[in-house]
Order: structure tokens, then sequence, then C-alpha cells
């Protein structure tokens, strides 16, 4: 068997592939971004046939780049950012519009629309939300001309961005597999979290034709070979949305073990093993499922903005060149100088499932400077996670003992410090911390026998470094308490 495996990571900023050995260390990445279309504010989109070029050239990348060739890869993982909505048609591979992105808001009167908020809850583990595949299908339906007849004649094609990638990979109109997995399925509004397949009370809610839905499949199985590309022949095995792949990629594997990965945003997982729980305050979704096995189900406290407040400081407010000078921007001062920044750029998510809300920043004086601004938002991703975690410690039966960390952020060791100090338990980050890619390529190694059990990996997890929480507790409550009353601000602002 070849010595290598890989995992395209298809990400909400970029594309990536990276390339394991079977150690699970990196041998080769290649990484191409896209753009991010705005065309009206809360609107996002991509170019879908945008993001299936980059595919392509990451993949290629690598290639040229190092000394591999494509019969070195023995098998190829998916994962994604999870959410993105793309409807196409299937006979010419056209999208019928842009992929319209998980942070988009456009859908808000749909949701009002569509009633009580957790009318699909019980059964879906989410509520109503704009953050969600199914209102975006139906606004593309409802908005694009022709579509909702297309639709209905068997014309179109629904998928996220897993299933994107993967229809193409294996050959789009010639025969692409039109499959989701479980993980990216639970993120749509419209799967049944028990029976694992369509909810069609859902479906009609919505409006949305049931033949325009990928077929559901496991996230560890041999769906299909790569057909073109420079690894055409290559097995596709495994498929995971991104925050569920990075929870598999750092081994959390049994009932109360949790991650945080920080990226555009931020999403705090935890294992809750084959018990679903429910809860209103976070959502319950698919953690994984290794072929014919049972699935496992996660409890996840989605934060919408944590990475992209820094890239909005950089790109917006140009405060920073870099997203990397927020760190040294941020200690520029002692502490926020009262000020806090509640990033609330597309609503608030957990705990609070609020689309109205809205971003401030509040306790400015004349003494704030940049410094105060960067460091308040630094403080707002770990507030937000610290939020999270106490919503999951009343539901869970064990609180929190640590939290494994991932995603860019964990490099900024100012955030990490914070982040123990306002949780008050350890913060762990990995040896290797492109968990997400890591994830999509153990479901791969999995399914091809290029790794043996699960036992087997998670003997390679390893610690790199550890943040103990230094914060006197009553600093701490009190800091929260002012923070809880910043979060207030941004729920009231559209009364
Ligand atoms: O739910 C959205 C999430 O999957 C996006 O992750 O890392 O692409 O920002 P990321």
């Amino acid at each position: 068997m070849p010595d290598y495996i890989g995992a395209i990571d298809q990400g909400t900023t970029s594309t990536r592939f990276i390339v394991f050995d079977r150690d699970g260390k990196i041998v080769a990445v290649d990484q191409r971004e896209h753009e991010q279309i705005n065309p009206k504010a809360g609107w996002v989109e991509h170019d879908a046939k945008e993001i299936w070029i980059r595919t392509r050239e990451v993949i290629a990348g690598v290639l040229a780049s190092t000394p591999l060739e494509a019969g070195d890869i023995s098998a190829v993982g998916i994962t994604n950012q999870r959410e993105t909505t793309l409807v196409w048609d299937r006979k010419t591979g056209e999208p019928v519009y842009n992929a319209i992105v998980w942070q988009d808001t456009r859908t808000d009167a749909i949701v009002r629309e569509l009633g009580d908020v957790d009318q699909l809850r019980r059964v879906t583990g989410l509520p109503l939300s704009t953050y969600f595949a199914g209102p975006k299908v139906k606004w593309i339906l409802d908005n694009v001309d022709g579509a909702r007849e297309r639709a209905a004649n068997g014309e179109l094609a629904f998928g996220t961005m897993d299933t994107w990638v993967l229809w193409n990979l294996t050959g789009g109109t010639n025969g692409g597999l039109h499959y989701t997995d479980v993980t990216n399925a639970s993120r749509t509004l419209l799967m049944n979290l028990e029976t694992l397949d369509w909810h069609e009370p859902a479906l009609e809610l919505m409006g949305i034709p049931k033949s325009m839905l990928p077929e559901i499949r496991s996230s560890s199985e041999a769906y299909g070979d790569v057909r073109g590309t420079a690894i055409g022949g290559t097995p596709v095995a495994g498929i995971l949305g991104d925050q569920q792949a990075a929870l598999f990629g750092q081994t959390c594997f049994a009932a109360g073990e949790a991650k945080n990965t920080y990226g555009t945003g931020s999403f705090l997982l935890v294992n809750t093993g084959e018990e679903i729980v429910h809860t209103d305050s976070l959502l319950t979704t698919v953690g994984y499922k290794l072929g014919d096995g049972k699935a496992t189900y996660v409890l996840e406290g989605s934060i919408a903005v944590t990475g992209a407040l820094i890239q909005w400081l950089r790109d917006r407010l140009k405060i920073i060149d870099s997203a990397a000078e927020v760190e040294d921007l941020a200690r520029t001062v002692d502490d926020n100088g009262g000020v806090f920044f509640v990033p609330a750029f597309s609503g608030l998510f957990a705990p609070y499932w609020r689309d109205d809300a809205r971003g401030v920043i509040v306790g400015l004086t004349a003494y704030a400077n940049r410094g105060h601004i960067a460091r308040a938002a630094l403080e707002a991703a770990a507030w937000q996670s610290r939020e999270v975690v106490d919503a999951a410690n009343q539901v869970a039966d064990v609180p929190f003992s640590e939290l494994r960390v991932d995603g860019g952020m964990t490099a900024n060791e100012l955030l990490m410090q914070f982040q123990a100090d306002v949780l008050g338990v350890p913060v762990i980050r990995p040896s290797v911390t492109e968990t997400t890619a890591l994830g999509a390529a153990y479901a791969a190694g999995l399914a091809t026998g290029f790794w043996s059990d699960q036992a087997e990996l998670k003997e390679r997890w390893a610690e790199d470094k550890r943040w103990e929480p230094q914060m006197a507790e009553d600093v701490r409550e009190k800091e929260y308490a002012r923070w809880k009353k910043a979060v207030q601000r941004s729920l009231d602002w559209q009364d």
C-alpha cells in the first residue's frame, strides 16, 4: 500500500490539499484562497466554480512541489466548510447561483416566516436559523428564475461543499457521485438525527424536492475513485464537515471529550457518544459514523465570528497589516482598558441563536486606543467560548476538566492564556494543529486499512503546549459579568 494519505480541506476562506504520512505528520501542503463575494450587507457568497478550480490547483500544487506522485497517495478524504449551500444543473454542471455561505443572513425573513424556531429541533437537533442549509436552498428556489420548476423536474442538484467537491472529483457531468456524509447532512435542518435520513416534513416546510438531495452516506467508506485531476484513480474514502473532522483529528472519541477550533468562527464540540442530547442553547449534531457502525453524536457551540474579527481589524479597520500582528498590538496595553467588543456581525450563534443581534464596542473612553480594541477583539473569542462551555456544562454529566484546541488562532499565546484564564481549566494544543485535515485523512485511512483502528490513532495524539489558568476567580467572574452586559447591548440593539 502507498505510504501517504491526502485530505482536501475546502474551508471558508481557502482550499488546501495536505498529505500525511503514517505517523499523521504533514509531508506536503498547498493552499489557495478564493474570493469572498459580499453583494449586500449580510450577504456572503462564493463562486463554486472558482472553488473547484482552487481544489484542482492545490492537488496539482502538492504534486508539483514535492517528489510525491499520484500513486504514492493511497486514499483521499474531504473536509469542508459546512452549511454553505450550492444548487447546480446536473447536466451542465453550472451552478444556478453562487454558493451561499454559512455566515450569510439573507434568509432571516424566510426563517421568521417558517415559524417557531424550535419546531425542527427535536428531530434535526437544530433551531431554525439563517446559519443552516435548508433555508438557503429555499431562498435559491424562490429567487432564481425558473429554479423551482427545474428542481421539480429533477434537473437540479443541491449540495454542501463536500458534495460539490466529491461530485466534481468523481467525474462531474460524467457520472459524478452525488453523496454527502451524515455530518454535513446534519447541518441542513433537513436530516433526522435518529434515522440519518432526510426528514420529509422539513422538506415540505421549506418546499425542497427530495430529488435535489444527495444520498447520505457514512463518514468513512470507499465512495468511489477520483476521475481526472492530478490524483486520478485514488479512492475517496472519508468525508467529514470541518468541525467534526477536527474533533476526529483530535481523537476525541470518548463521550465527554471536547475540542475548540479557532478559525473564521470558533466551534466547540463535545462528544456525547451514542446519546442524542437535546438542549436549546447548543446544537445537537452528528460527530461521525464509520462505515456500518453506529453514529457518534456531539453537542456543538458554534460561534460565528472569532478569527473573522481579526481579519476585520486588518481589512476594514486597518489597524494591523497582518492577522499575526494582532498579538503584538494587544500586548502594547496591559489590559482591555474597560473595552468589550461583541462581534455579532452575523447575529449571535450559541448560546443565543439571535440573528438580529449586532456588533457592539462598549466601554470606550478617551483613554482607549488601538491596543485596547485589539485586546478586546481577542478576548471576545475567549469569552464567547466561555459562554459555550457554560452551556455545555449545564447539560453534560461531567464538567469540562480541560479543553483541546486547534486552528490558526492557537498560535496566539495571549489568547490561549486568556482562554485558560476565563475557563478556569487547562487549554491544550496538540503537536499536529492541522486537526481538520488530519481528521478527514483518518476517516479515509480507516476505511482503506491505511490505519487499523481508532486506538492506533489515539496513541498518536501528542501534546505540544498547555496553558494553566492564572486569573483569580473573583477577577474572572467580574469581567465575565461585564462581558455579559456587553452581549445584552448587542442583543437589544435592534429592538
Ligand atoms: O459551520 C461553519 C464551519 O464549518 C466553517 O469553518 O473553518 O471554514 O471557518 P471554517
